[in-house]
């Protein structure tokens, strides 16, 4: 029991604690222990204060009281986990994270907080709790697993079954003569079906040379075999090979199907999709035998109903405007074969006002008169997790999400549809958007604007969008990031405006038979060369442009636009700008950044997010 004046007590030091005052703050909380050692948030409060004065042992310490006093302190796990995260201690943190996760029920902003801490501990070796972690943020429609592929990675490559077959570099030759021999492929079929690896390959694209070949010759395998590999470990291949949208050489057909008819549906997917009505009748027809069967299940529901529902909603989605051009016509044909990007689990937590968004990105600058519940425009949607994505993200915000791509479109929708999530969708043009409209208070137009005949006439456009005071968030291309995409197109030539899918899966092989030094053999190793779509949107795009920051800075002027500044998903860069620019404070100085680019060509790989506004 709290008496009423430890609670004053407390509430005056969090207010000098809000209020920057910590070393009176961290005064009153040790006063407070000494009266009542059990007081959790004094304890936890205290870590806070010691982690942000640099004493990270005796903020651990501090910690640990907390957790103590009170084992089912939610917040305390959670900044624990990230402490230690921080440190570098990941074992621990994701350990304090999945602790974290539990007394929240497994809530998705909890198990995506769970699966931030495994993208931090990357490739460190984390034991079984590694495992644990993994199962339980893998395949969850409201996460975001993608972070977590470098842990995944790191298990499938230390799995007995896995290791040989994946070992780094290895040959061709080496790899399908090891899956041969009866009683590796034996093993390997068996692992397939393991809790975690089965997750992984049915959730997440793996994006491994190794894995790639392992994946061609053990469908080749399965073709030949006389073996009986369980239904179960062939569909969990079949949802890997789907994933990455059969990116792989096209290869010959097995030689008689099997007779049971699900067997035969499961091999059929392992070369290419299967006919949607086909997969949705066989689901329907052998449901109570797929009670058992959850992958084979999972693949025909994929292939099937998934696909239907995308149809009818196609077919019912609001025309604003057509394809305006010859580059509209051609990028709209582009994504409707290859929509962009197939994401399965949407992001959860982190949700904020957009005043507070704002200010948490630029803690420097002070950007008046912001709506807090905005009217906001997602400029180019393309798939829809980035429309779903900022409307979890801002509170109150009512987003309306155009494209030019039908089949982008119907993907977003039949998401939004299972993710419970209520916005508008609609088909347009950005180059030719009709005055009724409206006006939004937020545009986002990410990724979008490079793929146009004349990207700074487009954003122009937008502009007459934009409500009083509206801010504009815009990521475009940079060229010194991309050299090794301008090495591909010098190596592809003309060729690159007529490739047809098939083009695509041979220039993939080529590409991964480059040397190591080339300039091109970079994409290789990007998520992006994994997938079919994803490899046409990042290689062999239909146009492309790109951007330096002079470019920028002059389209900035032109428009009269007020730069606020970056966003990054990662806080390095800043940290960097502002350990080279101490005086700039609020890293709005575009030749400055130009400066950090030349030393770091890639640093803006995920392009150039930023915030503007126009200046009133
Ligand atoms: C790379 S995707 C990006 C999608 C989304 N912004 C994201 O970040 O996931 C590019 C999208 O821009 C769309 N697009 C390109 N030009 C467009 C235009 N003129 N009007 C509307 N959409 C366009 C394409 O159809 C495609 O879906």
């Amino acid at each position: 029991m709290i008496s009423t004046e430890i609670e004053r007590e407390l509430a005056q030091a969090t207010q000098l604690q809000r209020q920057g005052q910590g070393a009176r703050a961290a005064e009153i909380y040790r006063k407070v222990l000494k009266l009542s050692p059990k007081i959790a948030p004094a304890h936890y409060n205290l870590a806070l204060l010691l982690k942000d004065q640099g004493k990270p042992a005796a903020a651990d310490k501090a910690f640990k009281s907390a957790l103590k006093c009170s084992p089912e302190y939610v917040m305390a796990w959670t900044a624990y986990a990230r402490f230690l995260s921080d440190r570098g201690r990941h074992r621990d943190a994701v350990r304090a994270s999945i602790r974290a996760a539990h007394l929240q029920e497994l809530s998705g902003p909890a198990v995506q907080e769970l699966a931030d801490r495994l993208k931090a501990a990357g490739r460190s070796d984390l034991g079984s709790i590694g495992e644990d972690a993994l199962l339980l943020c893998l395949g969850r429609r409201d996460v975001s697993g993608d972070g977590t592929i470098l842990a995944v990675l790191t298990r499938l490559l230390a799995h007995p079954a896995l290791k040989k077959l994946l070992s780094p570099g290895i040959g061709k030759d080496t790899s399908e003569k090891l899956l041969e021999e009866p009683r590796a492929a034996a093993a390997f079929f068996a692992a397939l079906t393991e809790p975690m690896v089965a997750a992984a390959f049915t959730s997440l694209i793996l994006p491994l040379r190794e894995v790639e070949q392992l994946l061609i010759f053990a469908r080749r395998v399965a073709q030949k075999s006389q073996m009986k590999i369980p239904i179960e470990a062939l569909a969990v291949l079949a949802l890997q090979i789907d994933l990455a949208e059969y990116a792989l050489p096209t290869g010959e057909s097995s030689n008689g199907a099997p007779s049971d008819e699900l067997r035969a549906a499961v091999f059929s997917a392992l070369m290419a999709p299967l006919d949607p009505k086909a997969a949705a009748s066989l689901l329907e027809k052998h449901k109570e035998a797929l009670v058992t069967k959850r992958y084979t299940r999972e693949l025909l529901l994929r292939q099937g109903p998934e696909k239907l529902r995308e149809r009818l909603l196609k077919d019912k989605l609001i025309v604003l405007s057509a394809s305006a051009d010859d580059v509209s016509h051609k990028v709209q044909a582009q994504y409707e074969e290859s929509p962009y990007p197939r994401w399965r689990g949407l992001r959860s937590g982190g949700e904020v006002t957009l005043p507070a968004l704002v200010k948490s990105l630029f803690p420097g600058l002070v950007i008046p008169k912001l709506k807090n519940a905005p009217k906001v425009l997602i400029a180019g949607c393309g798939t829809g997790r980035h429309a779903l994505r900022t409307i979890r993200r801002i509170i109150g915000a009512d987003v309306t999400a155009i494209d030019l791509s039908r089949t982008s479109l119907a993907y977003a929708c039949r998401q939004a549809e299972d993710l419970g999530i209520k916005l508008r969708f609609a088909q347009a043009d950005i180059t030719a958007l009709p005055d009724d409209l409206g006006r939004f208070d937020l545009i986002e137009c990410c990724g979008v604007l490079h793929h146009m005949a004349d990207p700074e006439a487009a954003w122009k456009g937008l502009i007459r969008h934009l409500a009083p005071h509206g801010l504009m968030k815009i990521a475009l291309y940079s060229e010194n990031a991309r050299q090794d995409v301008v090495a591909v197109h010098q190596l592809v030539g003309d060729k690159l405006s007529t490739l047809d899918l098939d083009d695509v899966r041979h220039l993939r092989q080529q590409l991964l038979a480059l040397s190591e030094d080339h300039p091109a053999a970079p994409v290789t190793r990007e998520l992006d060369f994994y997938s079919l779509s994803g490899c046409r949107d990042f290689l062999f795009h239909q146009q492309e442009q790109r951007f330096d920051l002079s470019r920028i800075g002059g389209a900035l002027k032109n428009m009269n636009l007020e730069f606020f500044g970056f966003e990054f998903a990662d806080p390095r860069p800043l940290a960097a700008y502002r350990q080279r620019f101490p005086q700039d404070i609020s890293a709005q100085n575009l030749a400055n950044w130009a400066e950090i680019e030349i030393g770091s060509p890639t640093l803006f790989r995920g392009m150039y997010q930023f915030w503007c506004r126009p200046l009133s």
